[in-house]
């Protein structure tokens, strides 16, 4: 199979990657290329007592956003983002990262890049039980080699940024799940990476603390924009967090799209049934309610709402502007209008039947 063309525009392009678990994985991959249809090949694999667990995967990861692999357990998440890092090695592939092929990367190479630019923090915590709050922080700053005193002054600065300040000398048994992660989410940001990985962060913990965290994820994002791939098998926690997301099933992703996409146009009856009791109003954002046609000259844009405004929010804002309001993108500027006929109309879209296998990979940028 032709290998998709990489965007050079991501900060992370993944094309094509498998990774094979099994006695024997080389020989699927001898020619140079899997060759033939790909779900075929999966299939002969597992027959073979082999365990694709990723299956020809292709996505990117754009500067600054938040992207999502949702799927059940056991569909090759944790594979996959560990791929990313080469913490597993893929068995066939191509990853780029700032534009920079990782696969072809010199171990010494990597291993800067790993201690510089990419963070990561997993559901296990992963914390220096040994080590209290502060040295745990420090802990990767150590590897870089930075002086005490700057270690210990950018540790404070995360620190503060998740909320722990005060709690600098506690060791990690005398703190709560989510304290815990919250010292794994400030010792991955402590390197100030350029990738962020997050494989289940939230996953161990309580659901009233999950949300809380989710809420503290997304403020800490607003001011630090970093680019993310953020992993869960929660669907309802994926459409909180994510700009786009994908769906992972059996090592594949089956479909790549933004919330709203994802739950009005599922690929198949797979992702339909996650989004089967979602309600829209929590997914549709202002920029999927536009109304066809130009802006009425009797719509002020000063009382325009960001294309971005969730429609929960729009609804209010809509009763107190009966006539409609102007949709703005981010650099200010009119996109379209709104109205109370545009917004049902959005909300009556929702396809009673699965999409076309076509629009599976739509999201996908080439
Ligand atoms: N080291 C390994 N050796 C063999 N099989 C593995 C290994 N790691 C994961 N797998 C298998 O690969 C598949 C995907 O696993 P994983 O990526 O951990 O899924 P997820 O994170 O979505 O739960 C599963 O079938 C799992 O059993
Ligand atoms: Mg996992």
């Amino acid at each position: 199979m032709k290998a998709s063309t990489i965007n050079t525009h991501a900060i992370l392009s993944c094309r094509n990657v498998w990774k094979v678990y099994g006695p024997e994985p080389e020989q699927y991959f001898v020619h140079g290329e899997p060759s033939g249809d790909q779900a075929e090949l999966a299939a002969r694999m597992r027959r073979d007592g082999h365990i694709p667990a990723c299956v020809d995967v292709s996505f990117d990861v754009h500067k600054g956003e938040i992207f999502v692999i949702m799927g059940l357990s056991g569909s090759g998440k944790s594979t996959i983002v560990r791929c990313l890092s080469r913490l597993i090695e893929p068995s066939y592939g191509q990853i780029t990262f700032e534009g920079v092929d990782l696969l072809s990367m010199s171990p010494a190479r990597l291993i800067e890049i790993r201690r510089h630019k990419i963070g990561m923090v997993f559901q296990s915590f992963g914390l220096l039980p040994h080590l209290n709050v502060i040295d745990n922080v420090c802990f990767p700053l150590k590897l870089q080699g930075l002086p005490l005193a700057e270690q210990r002054t950018r540790a404070q600065r995360v620190i503060e940024l998740v909320g722990l300040e005060g709690r600098e000398d506690n060791f990690p048994h005398q703190l709560s799940g989510g304290q815990q992660q919250r010292v794994g989410i400030a010792r991955s940001l402590a390197v100030e990476p350029d990738l962020w990985l997050l494989d289940e962060p939230f996953s161990a913990l309580d659901p009233l603390i999950r949300r809380q965290m989710q809420d503290e994820f997304l403020r800490i994002q607003r001011l630090l924009k970093k680019s993310i791939v953020f992993i869960t098998h929660d669907f309802l926690e994926a459409l909180r967090i994510a700009d786009r997301m994908a769906i992972m099933r059996d090592g594949r992703i089956v479909q790549v799209g933004t919330p709203a996409e994802l739950v009005v146009n599922p690929v198949d009856d797979y992702v339909a049934e996650f989004s089967r009791d979602v309600p829209l109003v929590r997914v549709l954002t202002a920029k999927d309610c536009l109304a066809p046609g130009s802006k009425p000259a009797s719509l002020s844009s000063k009382d325009g709402v960001p294309m971005a405004t969730p429609l929960e929010d729009l609804l209010p804002k809509l009763a107190a502007h009966p006539r409609g309001l102007v949709v703005t993108r981010p650099d200010g500027q009119t996109t379209g209008y709104l109205n109370s006929l545009s917004v049902v109309a959005a909300l009556s879209r929702k396809a009673d039947q699965p999409g076309e296998p076509d629009k599976a990979q739509a999201g996908l940028q080439r």
